[in-house]
């Protein structure tokens, strides 16, 4: 297998938004992770909010405890979240924003701005041997400040590319493929996710300098109809498909 495979994590988020509706234990988010598992994801992704709107602390708990791919929890910088990755040890963190004005105008993690927050969180991270991604707008700012802050991974936030259409999309793609490949140059590996869906994952998964995507919300809708498993698998067969479409990896 080529080492440089791009993976999907499947983001379970949204199986805990319908259990919480109503209350309760069903459906359970540790469940659609081993079904994820079993249909061909490479990783477990989950948010844990500040104002555990789906994902539970219990949730990371058996998250942790229960399944054997790797967990990339996703949280904002905040001292009771670091003691929870640093409880749990998952085998990543992607710092997110959480309030507004973490934010750049397009909705990825305003690294530039928030620098001196960021940077003892990524180092305790780092430190407690936690791999750290930064979710961040596809900009060459961004992507030198996530450099200088240490971060060994990014994630680059696709969503306004997949909210475009047209020419607009077009652009938005050339932010992407340009930043990833910033991001192979700065030696930071890089990641891309939110709002893919199979139409538009194609392009995004055909940037060879791109080693993970996570997707969520798409997943658990799609799973409505067909099943998480389909789901699941069609969306991989399209990223494998993308891929080979556009030629030889890259080392
Ligand atoms: N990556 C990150 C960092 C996220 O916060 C999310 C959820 O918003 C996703 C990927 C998945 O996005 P979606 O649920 O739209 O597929």
């Amino acid at each position: 297998m080529s080492a440089n495979r791009l993976r999907l994590g499947v983001n379970i988020d949204h199986v805990a938004t319908i259990r919480n509706a109503r209350g309760g234990a069903l459906p359970d988010p540790v469940r659609a992770a081993k079904l994820s598992a079993e249909s061909g994801a490479d990783g477990i992704t989950a948010h844990l909010r500040e104002d555990r709107r789906h994902i539970s602390d219990d949730d990371i708990r058996r998250l942790s405890e229960e399944i054997v791919l790797p967990l990339n929890l996703e949280m904002a910088a905040t001292e009771e979240m670091l003691a929870i990755a640093l409880r749990h040890k998952p085998h990543a963190c992607c710092l997110v924003p959480e309030k507004r004005e973490e934010r750049t105008t397009e909705g990825g993690l305003d690294v530039a701005a928030h620098h001196a927050h960021l940077a003892p969180y990524i180092a305790r991270l780092n430190d407690a041997g936690i791999r750290v991604s930064l979710f961040i707008e596809p900009s060459r700012v961004q992507l030198m400040v996530a450099k200088a802050l240490g971060a060994p991974v990014v994630e680059l936030h696709v969503g306004a590319y997949c909210e475009a259409t047209g020419a607009d999309q077009a652009r938005h793609l050339t932010r992407i493929r340009e930043a990833a490949r910033l991001a192979a140059e700065l030696g930071i590996e890089c990641h891309a996710g939110h709002g893919l869906t199979f139409d538009t994952v194609g392009p995004v998964a055909a940037i060879p300098e791109i080693r993970e995507l996570n997707i969520g919300h798409f997943l658990i809708g799609e799973a409505i109809f067909t099943g998480l498993d389909r789901a699941i698998i069609r969306m991989r067969t399209l990223m494998d498909e993308a891929r080979a479409a556009a030629g030889p990896d890259v080392a």
